[in-house]
C-alpha cells in the first residue's frame, strides 16, 4: 500500500480573476452595461451598511440618466482589456498551469437576449485563450461571474424571470462553439449561492420594489439550477472531453461552544450553504431544504422537466472558494466581525485580515475533506487569498504577509491531498491586483502582481512584481514541495 505524497503530477497551480474586476473598456467593441458597471465605489466612512452591494431602482435610474456622479472602477478594472498579453506573459513568467477568468456576457451578448451574438467580443477572448495557450495554461473559464447584462435587468428583472434559462443557455452554446478547441474546464455560476445574499449581484434582480424578495430570489436561484443543468447537457453535446463545474462560495461554520445547540446550528448553517452544491452535484433539492422553503412560506414555480435536467446533469467536479470560517451560535453574544459577503461572530483562536475576514487555514483541510466524503468528485479550489494595503517602497513590494497567508492554506490543502482527496488544482485569487467585488476598492489588494492604481482611477497602470511573485513560481515550479 503506498500513501499519496503531495499534490497530483498534472496540478492546476495558478491564479483566479473575474472580467468585470479585471478587464475595463466597459463600453468598447459593443459591450452592454452589465450589473458590475453599477457597482460604485464608496469610501468606508462614507458606507451605511455592511457592504454596498445592492442597489435601488432610484439609484439605477439616477445613474443611467446621467444624474449621478458616482465612480464605478469596475468599469475601468486594470484595463486587462488592453493589457492581456503583458498580463499573462507575467502568469507565465511564474509558470502558472491554469487561469481562470470569466466571459463578461455583455460583451458577446450586449443586452443579454439578442439572436446575434457580438463579433468583436468573440474577438477578444480568440486571442485572450490563443495567449494562453501559446504558454500552456489552461483557461477555466466561468460563463457568469456577478455580471449579469444590464439589459436583462430591465426587461425582466434578471433572473426571476423563467425566460433568462434560454438566454443563458443559447450564450453558453454560443461560447460552448466558439471556443471548444480552447477551453476544457468551465464553470456555470460564480458563487451560485451569492444570489441569496445579494440579489443584483448574484442574478441582476432590484428588489426594493418586491413583495416578497426573498421568494423571489429563491425562485430566481432555481432558473439557476435549471439553466446550469441545461448548458451542462449542451456543452457535453458540443465537446464531450470537457469538465463542467459548479461553484460555491464555501462558508464552514464552526459551532460557536460544545453546547449541542450551538452544534447543531451550526451543522444547519452548513447544510444551507451545501444545499447548492447538493442540487449541482447529486441532482436533487434536499429535504432540509424544502422543509426550510415551506417553514418560510416559499412555494417555488417548478415547471415539469425541471427535476429531470436538474438530476440528468449534474457537474463533473466541485469547485469553491475559501477565504475564512464561521462561528454559529444560539445566544450570539459578543463581537462579530466582516467576512466574505457574511459577517460572522468572532474566533478568539483566529486572527483577521485588515477587512476583519477570519483566517483559517486548518478550515481549508477540513472543508476539503468534508467536501470529498460528502460528495466523492473532483474538488478544484478556484479563490483563496488575503486581501491586503501594499506599501511600495522604493520600488519594492515586500508582502510576507501574502506569502503566510497563501503557503498556509496551500500547505493545508496539500495535508488533504494526503487524507485522500482528490484536488484537481489550486487558483490563488488573484495573481494581479483588481477591483474589489464588494467594495469596489482598489486598494484591497490580493495580487503577485501590483497594479499602479488607486481607489479614484488614478495612476499609471504599471505592473510591478511584488516578492510573492518568486515565491509562487517556486512553488509551482516544484509542485509545492517546500509546502
Ligand atoms: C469572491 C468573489 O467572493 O471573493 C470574487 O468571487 C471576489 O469576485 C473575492 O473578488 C474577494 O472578495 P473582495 O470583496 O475582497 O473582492
Amino acid at each position: 500500500m503506498e500513501n499519496i505524497k503531495g499534490f497530483k503530477k498534472n496540478f492546476l497551480c495558478g491564479g483566479a480573476t473575474a472580467a468585470n474586476q479585471i478587464e475595463g473598456a466597459f463600453n468598447i467593441d459593443g459591450k452592454g452595461l452589465s450589473s458590475a458597471d453599477f457597482s460604485e465605489y464608496v469610501p468606508k466612512s462614507q458606507r451605511t451598511g455592511d457592504n454596498h452591494m445592492e442597489v435601488t431602482s432610484d439609484f439605477i435610474d439616477k445613474v443611467k440618466s446621467g444624474q449621478y456622479q458616482g465612480h464605478f472602477p469596475k468599469r475601468v478594472g486594470i484595463d486587462f482589456y488592453h493589457n492581456y498579453k503583458e498580463d499573462i506573459k507575467l502568469f507565465a513568467e511564474m509558470g502558472f498551469k491554469a487561469f481562470r477568468m470569466s466571459i463578461n456576457w455583455s460583451r458577446i451578448f450586449p443586452k443579454g437576449y439578442e439572436n446575434e451574438p457580438n463579433e468583436a467580443g468573440l474577438a477578444f477572448y480568440d486571442d485572450v485563450f490563443k495567449t494562453l495557450k501559446s504558454y500552456n495554461i489552461e483557461p477555466v473559464v466561468t460563463l457568469s461571474h456577478y455580471e449579469t447584462p444590464f439589459g436583462l435587468t430591465e426587461k425582466y428583472n434578471g433572473w426571476i424571470n423563467r425566460k433568462v434559462i434560454d438566454h443563458f443557455v443559447h450564450y453558453a452554446e454560443t461560447v460552448f462553439n466558439r471556443y471548444k478547441n480552447d477551453v476544457k474546464y468551465w464553470i456555470t455560476f460564480n458563487e451560485i449561492n451569492v444570489i441569496n445574499i445579494s440579489p443584483f449581484t448574484g442574478a441582476g434582480i432590484i428588489s426594493d420594489k418586491l413583495d416578497h424578495p426573498i421568494a423571489a430570489s429563491y425562485q430566481a436561484l432555481h432558473h439557476q439550477f435549471v439553466a446550469s443543468a441545461l448548458a451542462t447537457q449542451k456543452l457535453k453535446e458540443i465537446d464531450p472531453s470537457a469538465q463542467m463545474g459548479c461553484m460555491i462560495a464555501r462558508m464552514k461554520h464552526y459551532p460557536y461552544t460544545c453546547n449541542p445547540q450551538d452544534v447543531l446550528k451550526a451543522q444547519q448553517e452548513d447544510q444551507m450553504n451545501l444545499m447548492y452544491t447538493d442540487v449541482q452535484v447529486r441532482g436533487e433539492y434536499p429535504n432540509f431544504y424544502k422543509q426550510f422553503l415551506t417553514d418560510n412560506g416559499i412555494e417555488l414555480d417548478i415547471q415539469d422537466n425541471d427535476l429531470d435536467i436538474i438530476k440528468q446533469h449534474t457537474v463533473d467536479y466541485l469547485s469553491f472558494s475559501y477565504y475564512m470560517s464561521m462561528l454559529s451560535s444560539v445566544a450570539p453574544e459578543g463581537q462579530t466581525t466582516q467576512g466574505n459577503l457574511m459577517n460572522s461572530l468572532k474566533n478568539p483562536y483566529l486572527e483577521a485580515s485588515d477587512w476583519g475576514w477570519q483566517i483559517d487555514p486548518i478550515g481549508l483541510r477540513i472543508v476539503l475533506n468534508e467536501l470529498w466524503d460528502r460528495y466523492r468528485v473532483p474538488l478544484f479550489i478556484v479563490e483563496n487569498g488575503l486581501g491586503a494595503v501594499d506599501e511600495v517602497v522604493d520600488g519594492k513590494i515586500h508582502d510576507d504577509y501574502r506569502i503566510d497567508y497563501l503557503s498556509k492554506h496551500m500547505a493545508e490543502a496539500k495535508k488533504a491531498v494526503e487524507d485522500g482527496v482528490d484536488l484537481i488544482g489550486y487558483l490563488s485569487w488573484a495573481p494581479i491586483d483588481l477591483i474589489s467585488m464588494s467594495t469596489s476598492e482598489m486598494s484591497k489588494r490580493y495580487g503577485y502582481i501590483y497594479v499602479d492604481q488607486d481607489n479614484y482611477g488614478n495612476g499609471s497602470m504599471k505592473r510591478m512584481k511584488k516578492d510573492s511573485f518568486e515565491w509562487y513560481k517556486n512553488i509551482i515550479s516544484t509542485n509545492g514541495a517546500s509546502l
